[in-house]
């Protein structure tokens, strides 16, 4: 038995393969380096749901409908009471999620793309007491979002910048939502059930939940020169350093380096803070050099959590809110696994070795 189904295959896939020893993540036959460098997230949600509806959906015209699916899904969120408000906003957002109708069809997986992307900008608002913003359909799923989130026009770095993150975290092999996503779609439940189950493993703080934390840990370290004695104390204490270590990246993972390329052109528009950023950078430098010594047998790196708690801080959402912008990124990643489950695969059930007492004999 494998434990955590470590290196077990449990699909096979048309759409992302992630290489953990060459440190390479290819989507859709394309590097995530072209994909971020070249593609909009709507060009990637289009590449990802390519095939998996009767009707095809080019990039163009997928903006169009996400658009006003944003301005549909915006209308569930008039009748929300104000305890569903004050929940975490990822819990938030997936109780709002499981209004929408289930389904499979195309209809469905853009209310879901759209539901993330219009819920979370408008709880944060509401937990600061403002009144949300309603989508504007013209504009980016990106340039949306932020619109939504502020009040103001994003600029233009700010809407590259998000829009390098959704399209850096759409799709990733089988990480444990995605896996979630295609264990639900193997029974037939619908769409809307799958991304439920999908945000529900997200959350916690092993997956979709660190990047928070990760922010946590730049403020407990204070400063560059303090990183090696906090880092040290954190793992004499046996606490895992949030932003390192992945089940399949033996190096580097290729996100992070794709978000901190995202960073550079708000670092130069003044819009990072930087002392902050000097002293993620110590910190990685620092927690890299201890983990090689501490873990000489387990190699651990940077993963893509490190530098998108700095991403999304600098584009001002809240720590609390980073899960939410995540499963923003991910949502058209599951959605397409689940249909790929749905129409290629079987229901997903797999055996488990008792270890419990016997019945007495009589
Ligand atoms: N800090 C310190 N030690 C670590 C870390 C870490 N971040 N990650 C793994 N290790 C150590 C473990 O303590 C263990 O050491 P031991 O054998 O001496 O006890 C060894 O490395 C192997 O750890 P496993 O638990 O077997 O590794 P696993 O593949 O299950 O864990 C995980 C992967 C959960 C991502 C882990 O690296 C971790 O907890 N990281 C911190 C949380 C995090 O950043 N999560 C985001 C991941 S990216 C994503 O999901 C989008």
């Amino acid at each position: 038995m494998k434990n955590g189904l470590e290196d077990v295959v449990a699909a096979e896939t048309k759409l992302s393969d992630v290489d953990g020893e060459g440190g390479r993540l290819i989507i859709r036959g394309l590097s995530l380096d072209h994909l971020v460098a070249t593609e909009t997230y709507e060009d990637v949600a289009a590449l990802l749901l390519d095939g998996f509806f009767p009707q095809r959906i080019d990039s163009a015209e997928l903006r169009i409908r996400l658009g006003h699916a944003r301005i549909t899904v915006f209308a569930h969120f008039a009748a929300i009471d104000p305890d569903l408000a004050a929940l975490p906003p990822v819990e938030a957002m997936r109780a709002l999620i499981a209004r929408l109708p289930d389904g499979d069809d195309l209809d469905t997986a853009l209310h879901l793309i759209a539901a993330p992307a219009v819920f979370l900008p408008a709880l944060l608002r509401l937990q600061k007491h403002e009144a949300p913003i309603a989508p504007n359909a013209s504009l980016s799923q990106s340039a949306d979002i932020l619109a939504m989130l502020t009040g103001n026009v994003p600029s233009q770095q700010q809407v590259a910048a998000l829009d390098a993150y959704l399209v850096t975290i759409s799709d990733h092999g089988l990480n444990a939502s995605t896996f979630t996503a295609r264990v639900v779609a193997s029974t037939g439940a619908g769409l809307t059930s799958s991304a439920l189950a999908a945000v529900s493993a997200l959350k916690g703080p092993l997956h979709g939940g660190a990047p928070g934390p990760v922010l946590d840990m730049l403020d407990a370290i204070g400063t560059p020169d303090n990183a090696k004695t906090w880092i040290g104390a954190a793992l004499d204490r046996r606490e895992r350093l949030m932003g390192f270590g992945h089940r399949v990246y033996r190096v580097r993972d290729p996100r992070a380096d794709a978000l901190k390329g995202a960073l550079k052109p708000l670092v130069a528009a003044g819009q990072v803070n930087a002392e902050r950023l000097d002293l993620a950078q110590a910190v990685e430098a620092a927690a890299l050099a201890i983990l090689k010594e501490r873990k000489p047998d387990r190699p651990l790196d940077v993963n893509v959590e490190f530098y998108t708690a700095l991403l999304l801080d600098a584009l001002g959402f809240s720590r609390e809110a980073f899960t939410g912008v995540f499963a923003i990124g991910r949502m058209v990643g599951w959605i397409a696994h689940a249909r790929e489950q749905a129409l290629e695969g079987r229901l997903i059930r797999p055996r488990s070795v008792y270890v419990g007492p016997l019945p007495q004999a009589a």
